[in-house]
């Protein structure tokens, strides 16, 4: 078993996967289209099976990321492929330099276990702009949010998290 980068090959079982989750409504759905164009954000692992889970670490500029996406292979859940996938998307995050994680989630707890504090939806005006306001569950929604500090902001040249999305947003199909 092992952890990588996603590869071009690995979109239809990151969409399988995906979907599965987003139709209990544990995860937010990603079109194909959306999963191609931000395949660069992913890491996934791998067993003899193939695509055992995959997580995605979304930038919000140089100082700031999302954890988005993160599921393991239904049926094997508990056998501890959740904290690998998440201690590599920190590790990655790390050696990016990124100073603060976050995550909008249904599963806070899985996070806190992690080191992740509490935070309050709106203090990511960012993930609230790129992908709240236009989901259709944003007045009702029941997403908690959760954030760690990887490197004091202090120390960040520019402290503040940069607003612009990282990449344009993509037009309706
Ligand atoms: C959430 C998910 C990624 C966890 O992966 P997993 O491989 O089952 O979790 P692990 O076996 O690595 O568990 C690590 C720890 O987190 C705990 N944990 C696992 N899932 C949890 C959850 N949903 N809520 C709270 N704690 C959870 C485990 O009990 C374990 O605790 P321990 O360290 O005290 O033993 C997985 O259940 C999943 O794919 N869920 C569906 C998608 C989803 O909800 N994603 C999260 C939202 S971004």
């Amino acid at each position: 078993m092992k952890t990588r980068r996603a590869r071009p090959a690995d979109l239809p079982a990151l969409s399988a996967l995906i979907a599965h989750y987003a139709e209990t409504g544990l995860l937010l759905p990603r079109t194909e289209r959306e999963l191609r164009a931000r395949l660069a954000d992913f890491l996934v692992l791998e067993d003899v099976e193939g695509l055992a889970g995959c997580v995605a670490l979304e930038p919000y500029g140089p100082h700031l990321a999302e954890i988005r996406s993160l599921a393991v292979r239904p049926g094997a859940q508990g056998r501890g492929w959740g904290r690998r996938l998440l201690r590599f998307a920190l590790r990655v995050a790390r050696r990016r330099r990124i100073a603060r994680v976050f995550a909008v989630t249904e599963s806070p707890e899985f996070f806190l276990r992690h080191g992740f504090v509490p935070a309050a939806r709106d203090a990511f005006p960012e993930k609230l702009q790129r992908d709240c306001l236009g989901c259709p569950k944003h007045r009702h929604c029941r997403l908690d949010a959760v954030v760690l500090t990887l490197r004091p902001l202090s120390k960040c040249s520019d402290p503040l998290p940069v607003l612009t999305p990282a990449i344009p947003a993509l037009p309706a199909r």
